[in-house]
């Protein structure tokens, strides 16, 4: 299938280095991601069971960091008359209309994807796209792997959380990742927990006490093994939002701690 243009009301420069191999890019990802299909089968579930309950106003939706939508579901991307997907990598866009779509033909759902920056460029997008629904596809979480230091970190996750003031937005993101026992189950029980705190420290085994009894819990139950690193994104929805915690296991010994939610304007 080929790539259609890029949308002709908003074109941007593509990313410097784009395409190169980052930490969730690069066709090697896309390798990562069809090996681990199976492993992953549970969680693409429970994301895909949290986004049938996000029902946006908008029938446009901007897509950040979208990659080939290896954890997307096809489903809920129908309900939309036009998404508009952005991944720096560029092997993502053809990954991403080969998996998803033959079903938005089906809906008519338009799909422009585009090369691009979208953390740098998301002011300008949230300008040209005034009506759209944003939802931030597991990138969120990355931002502390771009800066060298992680205030500069926070400090990016805080403006685009105070761009976003008004708007009705959506993200699924990792907040604590690292290893855990390779007995640990795959299959967890979704715990209801509150609003995270960021412990910032990269240990979250060392940080434990900071947090609640369902919360150590739920780390038991992952089979936290050591010190867990700290996206820095726990505390970026506002007071009161709902949040769905999921466990992601990206390997056989390393697990990602998702939270997802839906910010109503
Ligand atoms: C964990 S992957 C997302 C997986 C995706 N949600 C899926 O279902 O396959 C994170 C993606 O964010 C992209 N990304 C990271 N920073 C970005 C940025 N500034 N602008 C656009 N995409 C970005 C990466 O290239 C990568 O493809």
């Amino acid at each position: 299938m080929t790539q259609t243009a890029p949308a002709a009301d908003l074109v941007l420069p593509s990313a410097p280095g784009a395409g190169a191999p980052g930490a969730s890019g690069g066709w090697l990802w896309h390798w990562r991601a069809w090996q681990a299909q199976s492993r992953w089968a549970a969680t693409t579930q429970q994301i895909a069971q949290w986004l049938s309950g996000v029902s946006p106003g908008s029938t446009e939706l901007l897509l950040i960091g979208a990659s080939g939508g290896w954890m997307m579901s096809s489903a809920w991307l129908q309900r939309f008359r036009c998404v508009r997907a952005f991944d720096l990598d560029r092997w993502s866009a053809p990954v991403f209309r080969y998996r998803h779509g033959a079903a938005l033909q089906q809906s008519r759902t338009k799909l422009e994807y585009q090369q691009l920056d979208a953390m740098r460029y998301l002011p300008q997008l949230l300008r040209t796209y005034p009506e759209a629904f944003v939802l931030f596809d597991n990138v969120l979480g990355q931002l502390r792997f771009v800066h060298n230091r992680l205030d500069a970190a926070e400090a990016q996750l805080h403006a685009i959380t105070r761009m976003l003031r008004g708007r009705e937005w959506a993200s699924v993101h990792d907040a604590y990742s690292g290893r855990v026992a390779p007995s640990a189950s795959g299959a967890l029980v979704v715990p209801q927990l509150g609003p995270l705190q960021t412990v910032r420290q990269r240990s979250v085994a060392g940080a434990l006490p900071q947090f609640s009894v369902a919360e150590r819990r739920w780390c038991a139950q992952m089979g936290v093994k050591g010190a867990w690193l700290d996206h820095l994104t726990a505390g970026i929805f506002p007071a009161g939002t709902p949040i769905q915690h999921m466990a992601w296991p990206f390997s056989r010994e390393y697990r990602h701690w998702l939270q997802a939610a839906w910010v109503r304007a």
